[in-house]
């Protein structure tokens, strides 16, 4: 009788305590933000299994017994999780492919900046989380122009998951800095140089859906000197497309790299033809901000490979448009070799060898002639 008893009781708490899971994890559920993917859905699970541990009074003592305190430490453990699991469920629901942006949200973002700029020119720089010094070389040099030639020009950067044993030091740091600047865009996906493909595709969605009004975009690596005057003058020229327009260092009829040495490795898997179409190196392309909606539409027929100028200009072929040509395609150099103020009064963008050589260089590009003086 007593053994009955005992049996019935710890079923009718379990029952209980099953019936609260439920009802807190659906109750969270229905506030949520609908879930675009099954990706987010399952990180929306997680996070409200961590809402019902972040509420210890006002519901019955038995959840509470569920769920371990909300300190830091707990925090950061389902983080980790969240993170973890976001990566099995990877491999069986991820939404068209890897680098498709709807596998991925923003944890810092800049959802109203466009509104507030209303930017002709967007300038996007993918960078790594650490490199801070890169970032503030560009904020006190290009970076820094707001209006040219009457234009306004917005410069942001694009970071993923900081990573490694301080990692929660490095994203509150990285915070901090978005407080301050107002300029940092952060996405959730594993921030690495085979990833990079991952971090193209975030920035054509942030600007298909933050900034549709801009004009133009640009996406600019984070070691490059970046003439805005020269810039301009392509873009406002009557000759320039306002649409289906994107140029920059035009590469043709480029070989994959099958060396399975190589930092740019794709295996046949990834990508099977020899060749990739036409595409811009990645140091720096311009486009018409028309694009970024329609390369992350047709990103959803394209498989995914790690050389992010090559996809875009696979996504950009199968839209249908041909990257064009700058005017003067001497204007978008990789290397410049010894330094020459002439040069750099000339060109659109060129790759540079430190965030302390942009400086300098700056400086030198922007000290009056005696020209300018008269
Ligand atoms: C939960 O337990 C605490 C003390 O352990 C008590 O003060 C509180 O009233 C309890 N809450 C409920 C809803 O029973
Ligand atoms: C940006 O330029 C303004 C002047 O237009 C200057 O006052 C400011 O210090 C510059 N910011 C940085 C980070 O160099
Ligand atoms: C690329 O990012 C995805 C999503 O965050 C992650 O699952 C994967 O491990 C990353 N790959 C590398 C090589 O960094
Ligand atoms: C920029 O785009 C807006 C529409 O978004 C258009 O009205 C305006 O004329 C464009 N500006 C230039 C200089 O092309």
């Amino acid at each position: 009788m007593c053994h009955i008893k005992k049996g019935f009781i710890l079923l009718l708490t379990l029952t209980f305590l099953l019936s609260a899971i439920i009802y807190f994890s659906d109750f969270s559920l229905k506030i949520a933000v609908p879930p675009r993917t099954l990706y987010t859905n399952v990180v929306n699970q997680i996070r409200s299994y961590y809402m019902v541990i972040k509420f210890p009074s006002g519901h019955d003592n038995q959840t509470i017994f569920l769920a371990p305190a909300p300190t830091p430490k707990a925090h950061q453990q389902v983080q980790q999780r969240s993170i973890q699991i976001s990566k099995q469920t990877t491999d069986i629901s991820v939404h068209y492919h890897v680098a498709h942006p709807s596998n991925y949200h923003f944890i810092l973002d800049e959802p109203e900046i466009c509104s507030q700029w209303d930017p002709f020119l967007v300038l996007m720089v993918p960078v790594a989380p650490h490199q801070v010094g890169a970032r503030n070389a560009i904020r006190s040099t290009w970076g820094n122009e707001s209006t040219v030639q009457g234009k306004a020009v917005m410069t942001l950067f694009l970071v993923g998951l900081t990573g490694g044993s301080d990692s929660e030091k490095a994203q509150q740091q990285l915070e901090e800095e978005s407080r301050q600047h107002r300029d940092l865009l952060q996405s959730n996906f594993v921030d690495s140089y085979f990833n990079l493909t991952i971090k193209t595709m975030v920035i054509m969605d942030w600007l298909a859906t933050r900034c549709p009004q801009a004009n133009f975009s640009m996406k600019v690596d984070s070691d490059m000197y970046l003439n805005l005057e020269n810039l301009m003058t392509l873009l406002l020229a009557p000759n320039t497309p306002r649409q289906n327009y994107i140029t920059g260092m035009v590469m043709w009829d480029r070989p994959v790299v099958r060396n399975k040495n190589s930092k740019w490795y794709v295996s046949e898997e990834l990508y099977p033809e020899p060749k990739y179409p036409t595409y811009l190196l990645g140091m720096g392309y311009v486009f018409s901000n028309d694009l970024p909606e329609k390369i992350v539409e047709a990103s959803k027929e394209i498989k995914a490979f790690n050389i992010e100028d090559a996809y875009v200009g696979a996504c950009v072929k199968h839209v249908g448009i041909t990257p064009s040509s700058p005017p003067d395609p001497s204007q978008f150099r990789a290397y410049l070799g010894q330094y020459n103020r002439e040069d750099f009064l000339r060109v659109i963008t060129t790759i540079i060898g430190s965030p302390q050589q942009l400086i300098y260089i700056w400086k030198d590009v922007k000290r009056p002639t005696k020209r300018d003086q008269i």
